[in-house]
Order: structure tokens, then sequence, then C-alpha cells
């Protein structure tokens, strides 16, 4: 739990996510990061953006992306992930992949998707948010904890909460690709981050909540290697 004023602990937490980070890409120049969008990672690659580190050849492999989308929508996962990631740290474009981005048929996306992770060697550290909803990635309440990379329907919460990155509701898409809980889980290490009020129930039920699918953030409880950071007021129920 990171004191201070919102802005100072966003600062704090991006910091400690950036050492987590920082030290799995100086062992291993070619290791996988697990790459999330949402504004809760923005403090994570702003910190890393000021390290000293070669970017080259680490590989990374984003969470979800929507389906439908027209191609190149500056709000499609794969364009935010270009913008704030891999244009902020350097990343070689080539090496960072969005489900669904390979131009392959989007019904099997998902096994395409994890079989390139496999190939990969498997991410060694993951960054998440977490929705409102308690989702990790687009995981809704009621994802399987085996669940793999699949097309999945989004909630209207989690329409509703990203409808301001579009004109109107409408334009917000119904269905998405994301990794599965069960594809999360397999990461060496997971870093989650959360800030703010409004996620303070998701983040008590994750941490500390029964370990339950109708709160997919609570598998992290299954997960040997996790770091949760957090601001006070997104503690607030803990
Ligand atoms: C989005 C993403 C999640 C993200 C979450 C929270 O819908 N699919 O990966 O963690 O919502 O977003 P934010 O960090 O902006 O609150």
């Amino acid at each position: 739990i990171l004191p201070g004023s919102p802005d100072e602990a966003k600062a704090a937490a991006g910091e400690l996510a950036a050492d987590l980070i920082a030290r799995v890409v100086r062992g291993k120049p070619d290791a996988v990061l697990g790459l999330a969008t949402g504004s809760t990672p923005l403090p994570v690659w702003s910190a890393l953006a000021a390290r000293d580190l070669d970017w080259s050849r680490v590989q990374g492999f984003a969470l979800d992306e929507y389906v439908g989308l027209p191609a190149g929508h500056p709000e499609s996962y794969r364009a935010v992930i270009t913008r704030e990631v891999v244009d902020t740290l350097g990343l070689t474009p080539t090496l960072v992949h969005v489900p669904g981005d390979d131009g392959g048929e989007i019904a099997t996306a998902g096994q395409r998707y994890e079989a390139a992770i496999a190939a990969a060697g498997g991410v060694d550290i993951q960054v998440l948010g977490i929705g409102r909803t308690g989702h990790i990635g687009f995981n809704e309440p009621g994802s399987s904890f085996a669940s793999r990379t699949r097309v999945k329907t989004l909630t209207e919460a989690t329409r509703l909460d990203n409808a301001r990155f579009f004109d109107s509701i409408d334009d917000v898409p119904r269905h998405c690709l994301t990794q599965g809980l069960g594809t999360i889980l397999d990461a060496r290490a997971l870093v989650l981050l959360a800030f703010g009020e409004a996620k303070a129930d998701a983040i008590a039920g994750a941490v500390e909540g029964p370990v339950s699918a109708s709160l997919p953030g609570s598998a992290i409880q299954l997960h040997p290697e996790v770091t949760v950071l957090v601001d006070e007021a997104a503690a607030s129920k803990l």
C-alpha cells in the first residue's frame, strides 16, 4: 500500500513495478513481458522509460484486444500498446504481440496466440490492472480459472467504463479476445496495480475474498509469485 497523494502513490507504485521488471530484463535480454492496457499501468511505463535498459530483444504479449474495430482504430489495444508501451520504451515492434493481430481467423486466434506465447518461452512477468467488475484482462465474472485465450462477450459494466474512449457507447465493441485466467496464471510472476476508490471492492475481493470465478481477480491467490501495488483508496476495503 503506497502512502501519499494519489499522484505520489501512482508514481511510487510505478517505480516499484519498474524495479521488478528491470530485474527480469537485466537478467534475461530476451525476456517476455506481459503487457496491460488501461490507465493503471501508465506510471509503470513512464518509470521504465527513465531506466537504462536494453529493450531491443525484449518480447511483449498483450492481455487482450477488442474484436470488431476497424483496422488501425486509435482505441484498439494494438494502437494503445504501440503508443503507450512500444513507443515509450523503444521496444522492437515486431516482438510485441496483441491477440488477433496476426491477420488470421478470429475463431482460432486464441490457439495461435497461446502457441506464440509458448514458442517465446512463456511470460516472465505479467503486468495487470483490474476492472471494477473484478476482471483481469477481459475475463469477466464467471470466467473459468482454467481458461485460455479466446473470444469473450464484454459485460455492460465494462462497455460503460470503456465508453469514455469512444464517441458513444454504441461504438464500444461487444466482443474481445483475451488471455484466459489459466494463461495469466502461467506467467512466472504477476504484478497487479490498482488506484482509486472505484477499485476498492475489486481489490478486497481479489486479495482477501474467496477464490471464486465470480471475481476473476481472485485467481491471483493461486499464484506463488504476486505483487499487489495499490494506493490507500484502492486498499480501503482490505
Ligand atoms: C480494461 C482492460 C483491463 C484493465 C481494466 C482497467 O477494460 N481490458 O486489462 O485492467 O479495464 O482499466 P483502467 O486501468 O483504465 O482502470
